[in-house]
Order: C-alpha cells, then structure tokens, then sequence
C-alpha cells in the first residue's frame, strides 16, 4: 500500500507497538498525529523517529470531550485521515477483588469505551476507503484469569471492530490480536499471570509487520504469532479443553517467566 502523504492517527503513539506502527508508516511518507499522556514521551518518540512529519497530542484518551474533538482538530491541522490506529491500552493486573473501582473503569474507558468513541468521532474525517485498526488481545479470545477486565475490553473491541467491519463496507477495518509483546506495558513481570508467558512473546516490529500485511491482503483479523492464535481459537471454541490444558500452560509459563525475568536482570 501506498502511504506516502497519507494521515495516520495513532493513539498509544510514544511507546511500543504505537510507536512501531509511527515508525513504519513514517518511514513510509505518511504523516502521523501521535497520541498519548505525557508530552515527555512524545518528544522521545518524535524524536526517534526523526522526521518532520510527526505532531503531537497530548491527550488521555479517557478524557471524553478531548477524545471526540480530535479527529477535526486532526482534520484541521493534517486533512482527512487515512489511517486510524486505536492501540492505547492499559492494565491494572490482580484478582478482580482487589482491584480498585478507579481502575476497572481505566480499563474500560482506555481499552474499549475510547476506541468505539474515536472511531465514530473520526467518521466525517476519513478518506474513501481509509483504514481503521484495532489493537485487541489474544486475551480478548480465551480470557486470562487476574486480568478479568483487561481480557473484557479486548474481546468486546474485537467484537466491535469484526461486526463495524461487515458494517461499513466503505472502510477497511483490522483486528490484530498479538500475544505477549516486549514493550513496557510487560513492565511488571511479577503481576503478569504465567500463562502469559506460555506464549512466544513478539517483538513490537513483529506485530506491525503482520498488521501492515495482513491490511494489505485485506485480512480482517490477524493473530500475532499465528501458532498462538491458532490455539486461542482453539480454547475459544472448546473451553473445555482450555481448562484440561490451563495446568500445563500454567507450568510452562512460570518456566518461560523465571527465563524471562533472568534475562531482563542480566541485560540491566
Ligand atoms: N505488550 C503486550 O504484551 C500486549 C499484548 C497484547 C495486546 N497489547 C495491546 O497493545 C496495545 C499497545 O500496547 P504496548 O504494549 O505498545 O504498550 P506500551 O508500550 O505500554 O504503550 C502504551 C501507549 O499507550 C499510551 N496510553 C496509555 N494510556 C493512555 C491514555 N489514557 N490516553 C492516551 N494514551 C495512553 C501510553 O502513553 P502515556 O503513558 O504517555 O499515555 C503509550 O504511548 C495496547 O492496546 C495493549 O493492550 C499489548
């Protein structure tokens, strides 16, 4: 696909699999509007990637009358937007019992109330044929115990996006589901539940390379890795055999998380 002088809205913009989606299209020609909290962040981002064609907005994407005012805002700075990225997220891992009611509803208002509203605020702005990109979870598909909430609003945006996606043929909507990635939302490797780490964990550019081709075999979904989506899909169709097989992907990922943790020390 051609991206050059096209406009890419990018929420979750400074950090990770946002910034890697900036960094190809950037590379690409495209304009990109980077979105996220902290200015600081966005700098740094801006400046890695070193081109003129980055602005930024620093907004939280929880903060409603921002959210819905961004895409004219965009609009108005860049021109239409040709390419929506909704990829900020949060997690506030724990047993759902002591999670606190202010962090239920972040997760929430980040990770599912804020994409729908951007995207139907971002309506009257987008190009003929632009795209829309969700950034769900394989946790959206078999639901990860202790992050209850998280796996909630990642299968309620896939749902969002599979249905919007046979809705509205004038657009191109991608769901990407990727497994664990090696970003700092991985950060507290102690609150993150072993069966996690069952799982490969994918690199950032792994994730965006797969999004960008799987848009341009007009996919409506891709799993990241694929062998991991193949058996999400598998424990999404028989919970069953999901629960037969918990024990052992338990057992595997506290081996991979104590490999995990013994790297991430020796690299410090
Ligand atoms: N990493 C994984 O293991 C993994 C696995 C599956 C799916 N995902 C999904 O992939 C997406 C990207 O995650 P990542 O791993 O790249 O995370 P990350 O490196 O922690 O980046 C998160 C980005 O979202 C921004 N953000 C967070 N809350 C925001 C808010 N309220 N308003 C605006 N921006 C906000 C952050 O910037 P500020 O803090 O400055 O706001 C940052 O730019 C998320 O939707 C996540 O659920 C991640």
């Amino acid at each position: 696909m051609n991206w050059h002088d096209k406009v890419a809205l990018i929420t979750g913009g400074s950090s990770g699999v946002g910034l890697s989606f900036a960094r190809r299209l950037s590379q690409a020609g495209a304009y990109v509007a980077l979105v996220a909290r902290q200015m600081s962040g966005l700098e740094e981002a801006a400046r890695q990637l070193g081109t003129k064609r980055v602005t930024l907005f620093p907004l939280d994407v929880g903060d409603r009358e921002s959210l819905l005012a961004l895409p004219r805002r965009i609009y108005e700075q860049l021109g239409e937007i040709d390419m929506l990225v909704n990829n900020a997220g949060v997690n506030h891992r724990g047993a759902f019992e002591t999670r606190s009611a202010a962090q239920v509803a972040q997760i929430l208002d980040v990770n599912l109330v804020a994409p729908v509203l951007l995207t139907h605020a971002a309506l009257p702005f987008l190009s003929t044929g632009a795209s829309v990109i969700n950034v769900a979870s394989l946790a959206g598909k078999v639901p990860v115990p202790h992050e209850a909430t998280y796996s909630a609003t990642k299968s309620g945006l896939r749902a969002f996006s599979r249905a919007l996606e046979r809705e509205h043929t004038g657009l191109r909507v991608l769901t990407v589901c990727p497994g664990p990635i090696q970003t700092p939302f991985l950060a507290e490797i102690d609150a993150v539940p072993n069966m996690v780490f069952s799982q490969p964990i994918s690199a950032p550019d792994e994730v965006v390379d797969a999004a960008l081709r799987a848009l341009e075999q007009n996919q409506s979904e891709v799993d990241v890795p694929k062998l991991s989506g193949k058996l999400a899909t598998l424990g999404y169709l028989f919970p069953a055999l999901m629960r037969a097989a918990a024990p052992l992907l338990e057992r595997r990922g506290a081996i991979n998380k104590r490999k995990y943790l013994r790297a991430a020390l020796a690299a410090r």
